[in-house]
Order: C-alpha cells, then structure tokens, then sequence
C-alpha cells in the first residue's frame, strides 16, 4: 500500500526538525497532556509517540510506558530524548492489532496520530481491549474544523526546500464519537481547543477522553 509507505517515510524526514520546527498544533498539544489532570501514574500505552514530546511527560509519571510508532526516524529521537528502563519503545503500525494483552493498561493515549488513519474505529477497539476496567483512553487531534479549512500535516524537508504534506484523512466529530461508542466506552470528556479564548475562531484542537 503506497499510503502506508507515504506517511512512515514522511515523518522520518520530518524528525530531524519536528521538535525544532515552529508547530502550534504540537505545542498546544504538549499543553493539553499536562493540563488534563491525568492519571499517568499506571501502565501507560501511547499510539503513535513521535519523538516523545508526550512520552517524556509520561515517563516522569508512569510505572511503565510503552510507546508505539511506525517511523524508525521519530522513534529514533523519542529513543534518545526518553531513556529510562520504565520505557519501551516499538515500532507498529498502529492500524494492525496492537502487540498488547488484554486488559494491562491503565490509560491509552493518542495525539496527533489520528489525522492520519482512515478507519478509526479499529483503532479504538484496540485500545479499549488494552485498557483495564476502569482505564482512560485519551485521543487529542487536529480538529475536524481545522481539517475542513485545509489544515494538514506538513513540513519543509531542510535540504531541498519541498513542502511535504503527509497524507491525511479528514475526521468527523461523529466519526470520533462513533468509533468510542462502537468500542463500548463511556464518554467521560470532550473539549475544542483554541489559541486564544476567542469563542469566533476556529478550534486547533479537538480531544474525547473515554473511560473503559
Ligand atoms: C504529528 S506526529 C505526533 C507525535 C506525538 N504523538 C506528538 O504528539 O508529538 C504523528 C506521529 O504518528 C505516527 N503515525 C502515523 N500513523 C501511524 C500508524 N498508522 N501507526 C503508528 N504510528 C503512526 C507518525 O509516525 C508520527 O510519529
């Protein structure tokens, strides 16, 4: 699948200057994770971890981390930014069954990943299988709005100048809140994130906080 390759082969280009990049969406999201109030003191899985921005939060926290993605070249930058033996870092595709037991997490969480998955709602299955009784599931995404005015992933590869747009698939509110219900969870949180407290902008943000 051509796709497939397009989005792995995209962000390693993209992590020798994810973190360095100016990036609204990656800084607002960073501010959401530590401002939600989360339990991240259990076991921890992350879908789709980048170079560790969140990974790092977590793992100051956490009994365990295991953090999932499918670059080689973000996984290389989360390996170096996070080590402690507490993290574990794989490469998956986090489309495919998630290499997990049932039941063995404490909270799941995503962040700017699901832009680019088509199908959500085998995703959110995956994860509530890997959540306890009980667990959190937290997804934080580019805001559907946000899609609809032509926001997407992209980056300007260092060496040539060329503007990459990583594929990308736009996501309905309802697609979100299908694919939670679809899985058996329970809503427990729902927020549009902003820049500003201007109510008349348009969200960067959009994040649904379920609990198994
Ligand atoms: C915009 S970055 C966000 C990284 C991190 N969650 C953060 O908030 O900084 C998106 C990440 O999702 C990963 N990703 C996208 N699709 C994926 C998939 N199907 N399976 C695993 N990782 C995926 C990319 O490789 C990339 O590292």
């Amino acid at each position: 699948m051509e796709k497939e390759r397009d989005v792995a082969e995209a962000y390693d280009a993209w992590a020798p200057v994810y973190d360095s990049d100016a990036n609204a969406t990656r800084d607002l999201d960073a501010a959401v994770v530590r401002g939600l109030g989360l339990d991240a003191t259990g076991d921890v899985l992350e879908l789709g971890c980048g170079t560790g921005k969140n990974t790092e939060w977590l793992a100051a926290r956490a009994r365990s981390v295991l953090a999932l993605d499918f670059s080689p070249g973000m996984l290389e930058r989360a390996r170096a930014r996070v080590a402690t033996d507490r993290v574990r870092f794989a490469r998956h595709d986090i489309r495919e069954p998630l290499p997990v037991a049932d039941a063995a997490f404490d909270l799941v969480l995503g962040n700017l990943v699901l832009e680019h998955v088509e199908r959500l709602e085998p995703v959110f299955a995956e994860a509530a299988r890997g959540l306890r009784p009980g667990g959190i599931l937290l997804f934080c995404e580019l805001h559907p709005f946000r899609q609809l005015e032509g926001s997407h992933a992209r980056f300007v590869k260092p060496e040539t100048g060329e503007v990459v747009r990583v594929t990308a698939f736009p996501h309905d509110v309802s697609d979100y809140l299908g694919a939670g219900i679809a899985a058996n969870l329970r809503l427990v949180g729902a927020h549009d994130w902003r820049d500003t407290k201007d109510l008349a902008t348009v969200p960067r943000l959009f994040s649904t906080l379920w609990k198994r």
